[in-house]
């Protein structure tokens, strides 16, 4: 399968799009409606490599024709069978019923083959589209900004139970357009050549019908788009009681959570019970159609066979044209209620392609009021203004700062003030306001984020997320778990196959944990650790990030306790409304535990609104860390043991 992710520049493809995402909600058979037919359509017929499935289709609307052709030949000769049989010719009625059988039965292979082919067309559609709408959905982190935003709910149900009606409404669209046409049109002139009052009555009342069935079908789309939505907040809530099941046991929570679910379910009754009663006008309308067409071709032709201007074969020929027609505009007639059922689905599938096209089409790095992202080696903020995705609350105002190798940073504040939005800044999530960021490529990069995250996968697997497990012996593996103070994890679990519930089955601190084995194992040159380490003890902390200095991985942490100054150079306190302050903390000797600076003893380096130019301190103080740095990776060797050491002592 190949990528279908857009060209882009490799730094607006890391930043999520600031702008509000929206969407038209139009629900009728309209211009929009047909638009979004189109272009969901277009990308799997346009796409490289479609010359099968063009062939596929060529092949389907060819057996269309052959299928109906044989099924005017049936009505023609239906003709001189039933006058075989009123005159007794025995010769020509046997050989007529032959042709017949034969020519009904190469109509079922026809069809059966038909079918084969459909259901191959359809399921390979199918398969091509989730997969193309999964690309569109990661690119770009749109999966973040839709889910975030709120543009488009319950994007999973729109992607795992919309695309294959989609895909089977679609492909079997041309084929049924395509027989019906034909067969109506052998079957009309047919009826033409019997009765041409008959054929005008025939082909008016085919006219109005078809009216009448789109216009009473139009709301159908909204009543299903409305059940559909409510079914899956119906889903989403039990779910959400499915993924914290622990949190609500703990509280005690079950009946607001009963409640809340119980009113989704009511609400998804309440609009199926609505669309259950409009069903009924439809059958209604749907019967007095079916009485009019049985009764039809007698009224029309029984009148002219009395008065002996009709063979008697005429009126079974104009009977058989009038059900065969019936049975090929039945299905055509059959296309609305079907679309009915599914042109919700477009609704809902164009919603969301829609969403992917504004996130695809717009560039963050080229917009006024939006921070500016470059690439570089090194971490730098210029002039930086941000405000949170709104604009309701400035976190930051003119900071400027620079993180250079070996140059650990701790963001520091009171509550809510918005440390972990400077690291979202950082990683492109935000980038609502001013100034320019550079950043190294996302590959030097490691985002440990405030919730700890756990993937549904076997412990190697853990270790090695966001990557792929590479071929890192179990031994190799369990030195790095005694690293983060996990020596008998994989013991306990069975071993590094293991799957289970981790986010469940770990405690808060072996998932904090596990996060820096990630960190350890993946070698970024940037960590950033927001309170990655806020719920461990303070010797296991000061382990942890003794293996991460001896690592060489510099270090960005975001954290409320005062012994994480024991491990950075440098300070950012943010002080609410935009305002921070630079300090210059100690000598960053990871995991020596030794440099516990108190906050009263430093004084600020570069305070807002009118900073010092926080790189220049930085520089500074890179020549100190550089030497703690290198002094920390010559004892590389000798930090794991003590980290050991550390960890046993936490232990106990
Ligand atoms: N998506 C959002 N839209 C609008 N405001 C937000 C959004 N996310 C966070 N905020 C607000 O931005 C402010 C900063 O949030 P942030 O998560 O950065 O705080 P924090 O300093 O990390 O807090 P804590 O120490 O509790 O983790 C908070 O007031 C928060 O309510
Ligand atoms: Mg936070």
């Amino acid at each position: 399968m190949r990528s279908h992710a857009g060209p882009m520049s490799r730094a607006s493809a890391a930043i999520v799009s600031p702008d509000p995402v929206s969407v038209s909600r139009t629900l009728r058979y309209d211009q929009t409606f047909f638009r979004r037919l189109y272009q969901l359509s277009k990308p799997y017929w346009v796409r490289k490599g479609s010359i099968g499935s063009w062939l596929a289709l060529l092949f389907l609307l060819g057996t269309v024709v052959a299928y109906s052709v044989c099924g005017a030949w049936i009505t023609e000769l239906t003709k001189d069978q039933t006058n075989a049989l009123v005159n007794r010719d025995i010769s020509a009625f046997w050989h007529l019923l032959a042709v017949v059988a034969v020519l009904t039965g190469v109509r079922y292979v026809i069809s059966t083959i038909q079918t084969a082919v459909d259901n191959c067309l359809d399921l390979h559609w199918h398969q091509w589209l989730g997969e193309y709408f999964l690309s569109r959905y990661f690119n770009r982190r749109a999966y973040y900004k839709i889910t975030v935003d709120r543009t488009v709910d319950n994007a999973d149900q729109r992607m795992q139970e919309e695309l294959s009606p989609f895909c089977t409404m679609m492909s079997s669209f041309p084929r049924l357009g395509l027989g019906t046409l034909v067969d109506a049109a052998v079957q009309l002139s047919l009826m033409l050549s019997i009765s041409q009052e008959l054929f005008w009555t025939v082909t008016t009342f085919v006219v109005i019908k078809f009216g009448l069935l789109v216009w009473i079908y139009n709301p159908v789309i909204e009543q299903n788009y409305k059940v559909v939505d409510a079914e899956g907040d119906f889903r989403a809530s039990i779910r959400h009681v499915m993924t914290n099941a622990e949190t609500v046991a703990l509280y005690g929570g079950e009946d607001p959570e009963r409640w809340v679910i119980i009113k989704h379910l009511r609400s998804a009754v309440r609009l199926r019970l609505r669309r259950a009663l409009y069903a009924m006008w439809i059958n209604l309308a749907q019967g007095g159609f079916s009485t009019i067409w049985l009764v039809l071709p007698f009224v029309f032709l029984a009148p002219a066979y009395f008065r002996h201007e009709l063979e008697y074969g005429t009126i079974a020929q104009g009977i058989a044209a009038t059900a065969l027609l019936l049975q090929s505009l039945s299905l055509f007639m059959q296309f609305i209620p079907t679309l009915s059922l599914s042109s919700h689905k477009v609704a809902r599938l164009g919603e969301i392609a829609e969403a992917f096209d504004v996130l695809e089409a717009s560039n963050p790095t080229r917009q006024p009021g939006i921070v500016e992202f470059k690439q570089g080696r090194d971490i730098r903020l210029d002039n930086i203004d941000l405000t949170t995705p709104g604009g309701e609350q400035l976190i930051v105002s003119k900071l400027s700062m620079h993180v250079g190798p070996g140059d650990n940073w701790v963001i520091s504040g009171r509550t809510g003030v918005g440390k972990s939005s400077l690291l979202r800044l950082m990683a492109g999530l935000w980038c609502k306001g001013n100034g320019a960021v550079t950043m190294p490529p996302s590959s030097e990069m490691l985002f440990l984020p405030q919730k700890p995250y756990m993937l549904p996968g076997t412990l190697r697997e853990q270790l090695f997320y966001p990557h792929k497990p590479s071929d890192r012996t179990d031994a190799q593996l369990q030195s790095l778990l005694e690293r983060v103070c996990l020596a008998d994890l994989a013991a306990r679990c069975g071993g590094f196959d293991t799957s289970t519930d981790w986010s469940r089955v770990l405690s808060l601190g072996e998932q904090q944990r596990i996060a820096i084995a990630r960190a350890l194992l993946i070698q970024p040159r940037f960590l950033f650790l927001d309170e990655a380490t806020s719920a461990v003890d303070f010797a296991t902390e000061r382990s942890l990030y003794g293996a991460l200095g001896a690592s060489g991985i510099t270090c960005v942490s975001v954290g409320h306790r005062e012994s994480l100054l024991n491990f950075h150079q440098h300070e950012l306190r943010l002080l609410g409304l935009g305002r921070w302050q630079v300090r210059h903390v100690g000598t960053g000797a990871a995991g020596t535990g030794a440099a516990a600076v108190g906050l009263g003893a430093v004084a600020p380096t570069a305070v807002s609104p009118a900073p010092v130019r926080a790189g220049v301190v930085a520089a500074a103080a890179g020549a100190v860390a550089g030497v703690a740095v290198t002094a920390v990776a010559a004892s590389a060797v000798t930090a794991r043991a003590s980290a050991s050491q550390e960890c046993a002592a936490a232990a106990s």
